[in-house]
């Protein structure tokens, strides 16, 4: 077993360890991928500025998120399909980020259903919902969110229609994978996570199926988003939803000074500044970039998390000091789900916290709540070049 010391480790053990269609669905963006590039390697444009001779002893990177305390400002994003990385990992994400003391969110397009989900944690966690043109659903699946105890609810805004990943259509992605030479060929080799997938009985989207009519082909999430999800969502079928919903609401998605503010007026109790890690919109801005745009627009009136090309508590860190109130994760988590399933998901946690806490620590603070901008260097240009609003 190798020794993993950063979220890297976990992502190579991830390679190996799972079959090549889920692996490269995670680690694909659309179109070119410029976008999913940009998102973790704008965070090399920033630098930290070093300050010793302060006391360091007493550190806390705790904080809050939604008024909730939480062991770090770090939330585990929603992410499709997570229980083909690793059988029900859904429901071991969730008991990692339970244990760990931080929110999980759970996808409308999650293998382990909401019931499942709510079965075996025994605790509140989020929802996302994905908007869908049959309102019976959207209505059934918020009702179905409401008697699980699901504590907040995720809209996602970005994706009502799909930006096309290369990689899935190549690689005929689906779930259950089709039995192919080549798919059976792939998994043999994965012995480990056939004989978990087998042992489990989540083996396809438990939200949608035996609960949406008219689903065509299920198992491709291409062909399953063009038929279902709504393309005329607009802010005023959020309030309807926000009305319906009642609870406290997340909006993820948020990448312009402007629908941060419409944002804010439909009542978020936090956005998600996000380009849906660079799966959407190929050729928009990185989420580190437009953050300043945004907390500008709307700091103090919701609050601002930031998600997109997080891999390192330095990473974190950096968002948090560019004005985020917190973050969301979604490959780091899930590379750590699928190199050592539950366990890997509590190492990806404790990596980026430790990082974090050390980085913060060298930047002569002790409490994560107390970075600022100040502990950064910030080059000249840096969000400027584009000339963004707000
Ligand atoms: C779904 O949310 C995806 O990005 O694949």
């Amino acid at each position: 077993m190798p020794v993993i010391t950063c979220i890297d480790d976990l992502k190579r053990l991830h390679r190996r360890r799972t079959p090549r269609m889920f692996y490269d669905y995670c680690e694909s963006g659309s179109y070119t991928e410029q976008t999913f590039r940009d998102n973790s390697a704008d965070f090399g444009d920033l630098r930290f500025r070093q300050r010793v001779a302060v006391d360091m002893s007493d550190r806390t990177v705790k904080s809050t998120m939604l008024g909730q305390e939480v062991a770090m400002p770090v939330g585990l994003s929603p992410v499709g399909s997570t229980g083909m990385q690793r059988a029900d990992g859904e429901i071991k994400a969730a008991r990692a980020a339970l244990k760990f003391g931080v929110p999980f969110t759970l996808s409308t397009m999650s293998i382990c259903s909401i019931e499942a989900v709510a079965e075996a944690v025994r605790a509140p966690f989020w929802f996302q919902l994905y908007v869908m043109r049959d309102e019976e659903y959207v209505d059934d699946i918020i009702a179905r969110a409401k008697r699980a105890a699901v504590s907040a609810l995720v809209i996602t805004l970005d994706l009502q229609i799909l930006g096309q990943r290369h990689k899935d259509l190549k690689n005929g992605l689906s779930a259950p994978p089709r039995l192919t030479p080549r798919s059976i060929a792939d998994m043999s080799w994965r012995v480990r996570w056939g004989l978990e997938m087998l042992g489990t009985r989540n083996r396809t989207f438990g939200n949608i199926v035996g609960h949406a009519r008219n689903v065509g082909d299920l198992s491709s999430l291409a062909s399953w988003t063009n038929e279902q999800f709504d393309p005329r969502l607009d802010w005023d079928k959020v309030a309807r939803l926000r009305d319906k919903w009642g609870g406290k609401l997340i909006l993820k998605g948020i990448l312009d000074a402007e629908d941060a503010k419409e944002a804010v007026k439909v009542g978020a109790d936090a956005i998600v500044v996000s380009n849906h890690g660079g799966r959407q919109l190929d050729g928009a801005l990185s989420s580190i970039r437009v953050l300043p745009s945004i907390v500008r627009a709307v700091k103090g009136q919701t609050e601002i998390w930031l998600d997109g090309g997080i891999r390192t508590g330095q990473d974190i860190l950096k968002a948090l000091a560019l004005g985020a109130d917190a973050t969301m994760i979604g490959r780091a988590y899930i590379h750590g789900l699928g190199a050592m399933g539950e366990a890997g998901v509590t190492k990806a946690l404790e990596i980026l916290r430790s990082e974090m806490d050390v980085t913060m620590a060298l930047c002569g603070r002790r409490d994560i709540r107390d970075v600022g901008r100040d502990i950064l260097l910030v080059p000249e240009g840096f969000e400027g070049r584009w000339e963004q609003p707000g």
